[in-house]
């Protein structure tokens, strides 16, 4: 799947705040179909930068009825890729991607949406309000924080959402240096101020600290687990899965993939997918932490442990799936497959 990293060419470039720039993206006719996307989702690119490669995934910015495919990506301090697209991405330029995948995304409901975002957490949910708002009769009320008013990203864009469904739309904006970061007040009292806390659809992106906080206040409200999505775009920090935490007894990890069968020696704390790259085959990953999903596979002997699981609900793991990129084998030999 991940073996043909489509080109796609920059049509514009738009620098969005000092450390934020929007580019949207050309795809070629003949990609047309495996470009289709869905609000929420992001896309994978691969860039060789200092003789190596590197893959970053970027959610959608835009909403799949605008008929534009654009990402916006927040420089992260130090960060390689990052920086490297705010500081050189120019119109013609050409990017290799991975077509769209995620499952932080709008279901069937007809719920009302409550939204909370920080920094540039605003990527994926600008697009799925944005197609909330276009495709839905659905209400949406938006908790969006950053640290200052200069470091809002897609201010305008949000405004004039706001003016043209002012019966639907509710826009909060929180800034840190006005108010102080968000707390469990904060977002308590941005519950209390909604309609029915308990009749909607929560979402949920921005830097983990944000998150786990938002998470713990929402749950702690009353809302049901299964109503919260929650798109994480880096690793929690805590349990690195090394070798320590690992089954000694784990002789050998045998892969299906591709109709083939291969087995492969296993090396103490090493997660599946690095398994499989030991045995020189190409299987899809992306994120590499645990939040995207594209490495998922199903292990149909033995059993594995997740370091983090931001995609899988109970119900799948049960079932056998694992995202290989986190999945530390348990067992003496663990058999998985990728379908
Ligand atoms: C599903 C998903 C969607 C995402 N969507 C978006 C999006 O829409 N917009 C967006 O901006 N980002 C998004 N991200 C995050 C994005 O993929 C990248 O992780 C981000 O841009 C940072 O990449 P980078 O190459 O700039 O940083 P990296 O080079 O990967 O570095 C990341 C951090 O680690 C530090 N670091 C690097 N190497 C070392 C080292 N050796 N020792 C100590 N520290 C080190 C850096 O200083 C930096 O702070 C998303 C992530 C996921 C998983
Ligand atoms: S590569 Fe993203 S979850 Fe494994």
């Amino acid at each position: 799947m991940f073996d043909d990293f489509a080109p796609l060419r920059i049509r514009e470039v738009v620098h969005e705040t000092s450390d934020a720039v929007s580019l949207v993206l050309d795809v070629p006719p003949d990609q047309a179909e495996r470009f289709r996307y869905r609000a929420g989702q992001f896309l994978t690119l691969q860039v060789d930068l200092d003789g190596r490669r590197h893959r970053r995934c970027y959610s959608m910015s835009s909403a799949p009825h605008t008929g534009k495919l654009q990402i916006t990506v927040k420089r992260d301090p130090g960060g390689l890729v990052s920086n490297w697209l705010n500081d050189t991405a120019a119109i013609g330029g050409l990017l290799y991607a991975a077509p769209p995948q995620g499952r932080f995304v709008l279901g069937e409901s007809e719920r009302d949406i409550v939204a909370f975002a920080a920094g540039s957490g605003i990527t994926p949910v600008f697009s799925l309000v944005d197609a909330a708002l276009a495709e839905s009769a659905r209400n949406v009320r938006l908790f969006y924080a950053n640290r200052s008013r200069q470091s809002v990203i897609f201010a305008r864009a949000l405004a004039e959402l706001a003016d043209r469904h002012p019966d639907r739309l509710t826009l909060t904006h929180h800034f840190d240096e006005v108010s102080g970061v968000v707390d469990p007040a904060v977002v308590e009292s941005f519950l209390d101020s909604g309609r029915d806390r308990f009749d909607a659809d929560y979402y949920i992106c921005g830097p983990g600290p944000f998150m786990d906080l938002v998470e713990k206040s929402v749950l702690a409200a009353g809302v049901p687990p299964a109503r919260l999505h929650l798109e994480r775009f880096e690793a929690p920090p805590g349990d690195t899965g090394d070798a320590a935490t690992t089954s000694a007894a784990t002789q050998e990890v045998v892969i299906e993939l591709d109709r083939r069968t291969t087995t492969v020696r296993y090396r103490a704390g090493d997660t599946i997918l690095q398994c499989v790259r030991t045995a020189g085959l190409r299987a899809p990953y992306s994120c590499e932490i645990g939040s995207c999903g594209t490495c998922i596979a199903r292990i149909v002997e033995g059993s594995a442990r997740m370091v983090n699981n931001d995609v899988l609900d109970d119900d799948e793991v049960a079932a056998g799936y694992v995202v290989t990129c986190q999945a530390l084998p348990t067992s003496p030999t663990v058999r998985v497959v990728y379908e």
